[in-house]
């Protein structure tokens, strides 16, 4: 049996999280970098099992602040800031991990950094789910648009 929970764009009734309306571009992008997030924990954990310093370091600074302040203002504005706080913070700490690595830190420490991290991947996904549709914000502006004044009559 078809279940309401295949279907795509609907969340299940159980579902506890709270959706974060962003444009269908806007959640591509972010779902594009989620992947991207995921490869960085494959290769920081390759380049930790190698004892690989300078791989890891290049794995978790994919991962960093840069990914963040790349993101199109347009889809950072529809965030709410609660959710740009969390990735800002996870960002940050795949940024340290990579200083770590380069550091010589000890390969059990990066591995400590790295459950940090993904703590946070884990603490978020239980929170927020992506819905594409029209960002409050721009409801905002549409509706600045539309009204009278702005539009001189
Ligand atoms: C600030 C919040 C946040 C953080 C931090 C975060 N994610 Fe996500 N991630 C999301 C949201 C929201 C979705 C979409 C979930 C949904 O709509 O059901 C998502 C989806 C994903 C997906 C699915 C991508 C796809 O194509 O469908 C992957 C993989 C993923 N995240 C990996 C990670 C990894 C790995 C980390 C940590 C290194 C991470 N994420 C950190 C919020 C976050």
């Amino acid at each position: 049996m078809l279940s309401i929970a295949f279907m795509p764009g609907l969340a299940r009734a159980d579902d506890q999280r709270t959706a974060v309306v962003v444009t269908p571009d806007g959640r591509d992008y972010i779902l594009n970098e989620m992947r991207t997030m995921l490869e960085t924990v494959q290769n920081v954990v390759g380049g930790v099992a190698s004892g690989d310093a300078k791989a890891t370091a290049a794995a978790a600074r994919n991962s960093g602040m840069a990914m963040m302040k790349r993101i199109p203002s347009e889809i950072r504005m529809a965030l709410p800031e609660d959710f740009r706080q969390m990735a800002m913070d996870n960002h940050a700490s795949f940024d340290a991990l990579a200083v770590a690595a380069e550091a010589g830190e000890p390969l059990k420490s990066q591995l400590t950094r790295l459950e940090q991290s993904m703590g946070a991947c884990s603490a978020c996904h239980g929170m927020w789910r992506l819905e594409a549709g029209t960002p409050v914000k721009m409801m905002g502006i549409n509706k600045q648009m539309m009204s009278p004044e702005t539009h001189g009559h």
